[in-house]
Order: structure tokens, then sequence, then C-alpha cells
């Protein structure tokens, strides 16, 4: 206790020259970039910190940097305090409001600001509903302001919040326009005067509009205009005129904002909240290649229950106390469930859920009626600040675990797009795409099979994931509608898993490399995967087969594969001096194939422990770099539970060293904790630091085609799941055979069915 303490103590005193300017607590810890509003590719406002900014010391960015404007003031006593950007007034008297707090979860960012008397208290939500789509598809985000006296005594307070033209571009140059409407729900929208559909500018999409809105309550009002005019008019009056301004002009030009004021009245105890929202919406979202490469656009999911933007804003708006209630209940699961691991690891998972999320949208087609054709509903993912592509099959997969442990049928619906094309028979290559398109929001394909080459990779990834999300759900139909094009793709990775020849994997920025030791345990888990299909569907031959041949080229791939000394797996075979982390073993675990022996487990957490630097331990010997999220997938390999929390506590020393000041980068410097300068940042691959979630309920061994649990040479710490009733109908087993290999194989197929999923 007492050298413990000593030791915090000493700490303390060395990093605070780094963190000196956090003077606000931080809640589970000041992150490199507070999300704000996340809840797509082009609603994305985040604060950035670094070595700690308050609400108020600088703007509210978009997830590239550029600035998003949005202030708030608030008068109190007749006394205007700035709690949130860093706006410039002339010739008026404001004081900066003091960040008292700042608290984050998985849905929301709290911060507690101090203005003289009163407290202020910003409650930023961004809802994680993947059980609903069409509240998940709206890319709408709540912010909450409520206020409660310091000092005991009671205030007048007047609140005051403005978004400007910032956010419907990457070009400040270009016209906009806007208009404002009221009655119980009040919204200002905000749109490009020129819109040119699918185009982006600085990843700004160039077509829809941004709205900010707020409940009509009494004592509300609104104004557009100049930002100095808007401003000065709430600090000077603490209400705003109920004018609009229609000079429409640049984002630029006199900087228009568009703004609301409510009146609270007397504030003693904590008041209601004033609920606002600000979104981002636009019709057609996306293109998508269908059959005969025709083009086929895409609208957002909610479109399919509200009518009108108008009216799911208002829904959502009204919402509010209910959508709190459920968001607190989410946050609550997730770090019930994180909290099992490790408090840091609740801390890294409560900071990724909307990083994650917010790279998708969920999106239905239209019938040739008009209707929409909701049994057809997609999801897309935007490769954020790397290529920009659809669709990433490498991008999906790091993330899967998010989906996995939070929503399988939003897993399922962004394999889905990569599965339709390919049945298509456009794609010309025998292996698995890269992704459905080029640039988000163009899912438009590679008829010419020219996208980024990633052949095993890509392949086994599919196969694995189509497996664990029948394991999830028991839901066949995915494998059964694709099960030939997943059995091609099985066909490749016979042929060059074992022996993988020179090609890049996902970790590209590493440059390509033949014989990768962890791309063929890939390949492998993905032939062992599809034999556990086609199991499930009844092709017992092939199941057969493939199981063998997955446990032969296991055998033969440890011969191979480990260094020569006996310590480490290699990164490449016959490089004994080289390793790497073997994060693919995840997926082995993950779907309880056990076809590595739990020996190569053993082994890798054994090296893994004496190789860790301040902050991790390299992706690979060709750098010094690591990835978090392939830190946390190998945190879920470790047999002991000391490696484990050791890559947990080091991405959490990551996020929190406030050296950065990103939204949370996935490349750092294991040795120093910085992020790689212009490598990924905001990418949906922190998805991943929920592989240890994903495990809680990962099945922990699966039945072979003779009815015997495989990885006979010891499964990784795992004991054969108890088989009991299911509703799956075994009657797909193949009929032509009689006798106790059906009997087996239905007992395995029942094992598969049920042991793996919760
Ligand atoms: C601020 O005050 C100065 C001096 O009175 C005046 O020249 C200037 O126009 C004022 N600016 C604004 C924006 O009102
Ligand atoms: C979705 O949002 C509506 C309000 O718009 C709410 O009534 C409903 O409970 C939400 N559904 C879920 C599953 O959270
Ligand atoms: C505003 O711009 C949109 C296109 O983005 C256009 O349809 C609309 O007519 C414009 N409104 C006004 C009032 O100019
Ligand atoms: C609208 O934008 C397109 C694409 O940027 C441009 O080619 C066109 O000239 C613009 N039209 C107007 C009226 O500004
Ligand atoms: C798809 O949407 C774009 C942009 O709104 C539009 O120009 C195009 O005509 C639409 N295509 C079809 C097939 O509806
Ligand atoms: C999407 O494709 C359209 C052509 O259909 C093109 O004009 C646009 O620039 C593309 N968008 C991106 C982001 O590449
Ligand atoms: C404050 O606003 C109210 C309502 O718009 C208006 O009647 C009053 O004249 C304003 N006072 C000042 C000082 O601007
Ligand atoms: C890959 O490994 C195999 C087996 O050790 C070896 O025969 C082959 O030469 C290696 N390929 C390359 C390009 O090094
Ligand atoms: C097993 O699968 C491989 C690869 O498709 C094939 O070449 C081989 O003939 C199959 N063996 C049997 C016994 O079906």
């Amino acid at each position: 206790m007492y050298f413990s303490s000593f030791l915090a103590l000493l700490l303390s005193f060395f990093i605070s020259p780094i963190l000196g300017a956090v003077t606000w607590s931080a809640t589970p810890f000041n992150p490199p970039s507070v999300p704000l509003a996340v809840r797509s590719p082009y609603l994305s406002a985040w604060l950035a910190q670094g070595a700690g900014t308050a609400l108020n010391a600088d703007w509210p960015t978009f997830w590239t940097g550029s600035i998003v404007g949005w202030a708030g003031y608030a008068k109190v006593d007749g006394v205007a305090y700035n709690w949130m950007g860093n706006p410039a007034v002339p010739n008026v008297t404001v004081t900066k409001a003091t960040q008292k707090s700042l608290q984050f979860t998985s849905t929301q960012s709290v911060f507690v600001m101090t203005a003289g008397p009163v407290d202020i208290t910003i409650t930023f939500l961004s809802p994680i509903e993947p059980t609903d789509l069409v509240n998940q598809s709206l890319p709408l985000s709540y912010y909450a302001i409520s206020a409660a006296a310091n000092d005991g005594k009671s205030h007048s307070v007047q609140v005051y919040a403005d978004i400007s033209a910032e956010w419907v571009s990457g070009d400040n140059n270009l016209l906009v326009n806007w208009s404002t409407s009221t009655g119980d729900v009040l919204t200002h929208a905000v749109q490009l005067a020129n819109q040119t559909g699918f185009t982006e500018i600085n990843d700004r999409i160039q077509q829809g509009a941004a709205y900010h809105s707020t409940l009509g309550t009494p004592g509300t009002t609104y104004q557009t205009g100049q930002d100095i005019v808007v401003r000065a008019q709430f600090i000077n009056n603490g209400t705003l005129a109920n004018t609009q301004d229609i000079n429409f002009r640049a984002v630029s030009n006199n900087w228009p904002v568009f703004a609301f004021a409510h009146d609270l009245g007397t504030v003693s105890s904590a008041s209601d909240p004033v609920v606002f929202s600000v979104g981002h919406a636009r019709d057609p979202v996306l293109q998508y290649v269908i059959v005969n490469n025709a083009i086929q656009n895409r609208s957002s999911y909610f479109w399919t229950r509200y009518a009108s933007i108008g009216d799911a804003i208002s829904a959502f708006l009204k919402d509010y106390s209910n959508a709190l209630a459920r968001a607190n209940a989410f946050d609550a699961q997730v770090e019930a469930d994180a909290k099992k691991v490790s408090d840091d690891y609740a801390s890294i998972v409560a900071l990724s859920i909307r990083q994650g999320f917010g790279a998708t949208e969920i999106t239905v087609s239209k019938n040739s009626d008009g209707s929409f054709d909701t049994s057809n509903a997609l999801t897309f993912m935007k490769e954020i600040s790397s290529s920009g592509n659809v669709n990433t099959v490498d991008v999906i997969f790091p993330s899967w675990p998010l989906f996995l442990y939070t929503s399988p049928e939003i897993g399922k619906q962004l394999l889905l797009p990569l599965l339709e094309y390919q049945m298509s028979g456009q794609y010309p290559n025998k292996w698995c795409t890269h992704d459905m398109g080029p640039h988000y929001p163009n899912a438009t394909g590679h008829n010419d099979g020219k996208d980024e080459p990633m052949p095993v990779e890509e392949s086994g990834n599919m196969i694995i994931m189509a497996l664990s999300y029948t394991q999830k759900t028991k839901d066949l139909s995915l494998i059964k509608t694709y099960f030939e094009l997943l059995d091609q793709w099985t066909q490749f990775l016979i042929s060059d898993s074992l022996i993988p020849a020179n090609q890049l994997s996902t970790d590209d920025f590493a440059g390509s490399l033949p014989n990768q030791t962890n791309l063929a345990i890939k390949g492998i888990v993905g032939i062992k995967a599809m034999s556990q299909i086609a199991l499930l569907v009844g092709d017992n031959g092939r199941a057969s087969n493939y199981s063998s041949i997955a446990d032969t080229y296991a055998k033969q791939w440890q011969s191979l594969a480990v260094s020569s000394d006996g310590s480490h797996l290699t990164l490449s075979y016959g490089d004994s001096g080289s390793w790497g982390l073997a994060y693919n073993l995840y997926a082995d675990k993950l779907l309880g194939l056990n076809v590595f022996p739990s020996s190569i487990y053993a082994l890798q957490t054994s090296w893994y422990s004496s190789r860790n630097n301040p902050f991790g331990v390299p992706l690979d010997t060709r750098h010094t770099y690591t990835k978090s999220d392939w830190q946390i997938w190998t945190a879920g390999i470790a047999t002991s539970n000391s490696v484990r929390d050791q890559f947990v506590s080091a991405v959490k020393a990551y996020a929190a060293d406030a050296k950065n000041k990103v939204p949370l980068g996935d490349l750092y410097e294991s040795k120093d904790g910085t992020w790689v300068p212009n490598t990924g940042r905001a990418r949906p691959v922190v998805g991943g630091h929920l592989a240890l979630l994903a495990l809680q309920s990962a099945p922990t061994s699966v039945a072979s085609p003779t009815g015997t649990p495989t990885g006979s040479s010891g499964s990784a710490g795992s004991s054969p799941t108890t088989v009991t009733s299911s509703g799956i109908n075994p009657g797909s087993t193949n009929g032509a055979h009689r006798g106790g290999d059906v009997l087996f194989n239905v007992l395995g197929a029942l094992a598969v069915c049920i042991g793996l999923s919760r």
C-alpha cells in the first residue's frame, strides 16, 4: 500500500509536466480525443485533447481535425460565460467557465463546467442501439444541458448553443443556404447550395444537410446570422431575436451560425435538462453495384419509419429521457462485462464503441413502387482515415468483436454486400475481394479485379466471420446461401495458406512477405472453419475432408513456424530471429476450433511476457510500432491472466498518456506511446478492443464430423462444451448415410449449433 502510493506520488511528480494542463477530474481517464457527436462517417465531432483541452479551450473538430463550429454560452445572474468552443466576440465581456470534470462511457461524454456560482452539466449522448436498426441508423446525436447552483443559493440561468455551416462541407468557400422551422421542435437546417451526390471534399460529403434542433419548451428562442452578431445578442441579452438572416453566402463569409437559447429560470438544485440534437442526413446515402453491373441507390434505414427528417428529429428529441435510460443500461452492461477482465479493460472498451459504430451506416433499397425493401438491409463501413475503401474485409475483421458482442445482425449486414457482389460473378479473382469499392460512399465493386490484393487474408476472414455469425445466432441462412462462394475461397486457402506466397496481410503498411506465419494461421483456421460450415449444412464429405486438411496443415505448419530454438513462432518461416503478434490464433479460439494445440498458445504467452515495451509488444520485428486492436486480440490468446493484463494495460497506458490528440489511433510506437503520424485514426478497427468481451460467450470446443472434439493434442485451456437441446433441425444431415456416423454427425452439428453460442 505504502509502496504503491509512494510510487504513484513519484510517478505523478515525473509525469505532471506532461499532464499538467489537465485540471479537471477525468473518469476513467482523459482520452486523446473526446467523442461528442459520433454516429456516422459524416457525423463525427470530437474534442481533441493532447495534454488536455477543456471543452471551451478549442473548437470541436471533425475526425480529420478540421473545425466544426459549435459554441456554447450561459448567462448566470446576468454574467456571460463561455462553456463550449473558443469564439472571439468583440466588444462584449465574457468569462470562461472552468472545466470541473469529464467522464466518458460507451455512449456518453459528460462535462461539468463551472460558471461562477452555477455548475453546468453537458451530456453528449451518441446512442448505440443496434437491436433497433432504425434507431441505430439515425444520423443524429443528443446533447443536453442542465445547471445546478454550487453555492447553495438560487440563480437566474439562460443557456445558448450554436453550430456553424462548417458541418456541411470540407471547403469553407462554398455557398450554403439554410432555413429554420419552429413549433414544438425547432430545427435549423443548413446545406450546400450546389450538391454533388456521393462526392467528398476532405472526407466531408458534399450532399445532404446538417440539422441543429431543440425542443421548443417555454423560453426558447432562436436566431440565424453572423457568428459575432448572434453570439453578442445572447451575451448582451440572454435571449435570441427569433430572426433569420436569409443573406445566403459561403461558409466562411461572415460565418453564419444557427443558434438556440433556453431560459432555465431560477436554478438551485439540478434543473431539468434542455435537449438539443445535431445531425447530418442525406438521401440517397450511397451507390451499390448489383447484378449486371447495375447501380442501386440506397437510403438510410431510418426512412423506413419516418416520412421526413423532421419527423425523425422530433421523435428522437422527444425520446431523450428514455434514450438516456437505455444508454445508461447499455453502458452498465458493457462495463460490468468488461470489468470481469479489469478496470483498465472497461475504460478502453468504453472509448471504442462509439468510434466503431461511427464508421457505419445501415441502408435499405427501394422497390420499384418507391416502398422500402426492408428484407435487404445492408450495413456499410468506411475505412476511415486510410484509403476510404468501402466495407474493407480486413477492417470489418478486426472490428468483428464489436458487432459479435453488440449485434451479430449488423455483423451479417456488413458481410452481405461482399457476399452478394461476389455471388453475382462480377468479381474475377478466385479469392475474396479486399473491399466493396475504392471510396465511400461508392460501393461499386471491382469488376476489373484490381483491388488491393490480400488473398489469404480476406478469404480466411470471410469464412471465419461467416461461421462466427452462424455460431452466435444459430441462423444457417448465411452459410447456406453463400456456401459455394465460401467453398471457392476455401479452395484458394487450401492451395495458398500452408505456404503463403509473397503477399500483403492486413498490416499492409509493414510491407509484403512470403511465408507469413500468422497469415498461414488465418488460412488454416479458415479451412477448419469451412469444415464446420460444411458440417452445419450437412455436407459431411467436405466437412471431414477440410477438417483433416486443416489438421494436417496445422501439424506441418508447426515444423515450419517455430523458431529453431523452439522458443517462439517466427514472423516468417525459417527466419528464427523474427517474431510478431500471432493474433490470428484468436480466431481459432473464438470459434472453438482448437486446430492449433495449446502448446502453441503457451509458447506465445511466455514469449510475449518478456517482449513488452512501455506501451506494449511490437507488432513484429520489422518495426517498434504496434497496433492496439491486434494487441487486445493477442491478449485473447494468452494462457495467463497476467500476460492478458499486460497487453490490456499497455493499450490503456497509450490511450491515457496525454501525448496524442486524434480520435484513438490504432497504430502507435510501443516504446514511447505516440501515435504514428498520418496513419489510422478514428478507425472502426478499435471495435477489436472488444475481443475479450466476445470471448466471454465463445464456444470452448466444437465437434468434428466423427463426433469427437477436435484439438486432441489439447485445446487452448478449455473444456468440452456441454451439449444441450436445440431448436436447430438436423434434418439436413446427408440422408444417404445411415447408422452411427449419422448419429455422430447429428450430435456434432448440434454441438456446433448450441454449444457455440450462448
Ligand atoms: C467594437 O467597438 C469598436 C470601438 O467602439 C468599434 O469600432 C467596432 O466597430 C466594434 N465592433 C463590433 C463588431 O461591434
Ligand atoms: C427506438 O427509438 C424509439 C423512439 O424513437 C423508442 O420508442 C424505442 O424504444 C427504441 N427502440 C429500442 C430497441 O431502443
Ligand atoms: C438551397 O440549396 C438546395 C440544394 O442544396 C436547393 O435545392 C434549394 O432550392 C436552396 N434553397 C434556397 C432557398 O435557395
Ligand atoms: C456545382 O459543383 C460542381 C462539382 O463541384 C461544379 O462542377 C459546378 O460548376 C457547380 N455548379 C455551380 C452552379 O456552382
Ligand atoms: C441515384 O442518386 C443520384 C444522386 O441523387 C441520382 O443522380 C441518380 O439518378 C440516382 N440513380 C437512380 C438509378 O435512381
Ligand atoms: C463516387 O462516384 C461518382 C461517380 O458516380 C464520382 O463522381 C464521385 O467522385 C465518387 N466519390 C468518391 C468519394 O470517390
Ligand atoms: C432583449 O431581447 C428582447 C426580446 O427580443 C427585446 O425585447 C429586448 O429589447 C432586448 N434587449 C436588449 C438590450 O437587446
Ligand atoms: C517458403 O517456405 C517453404 C517451406 O519452408 C520454402 O520451401 C520456400 O522456399 C519458402 N518461400 C520463400 C519465397 O521463401
Ligand atoms: C478434399 O478437398 C481437396 C480440395 O478441394 C480435393 O482436392 C480433394 O480431392 C478432396 N478429397 C476428397 C477425398 O474429397
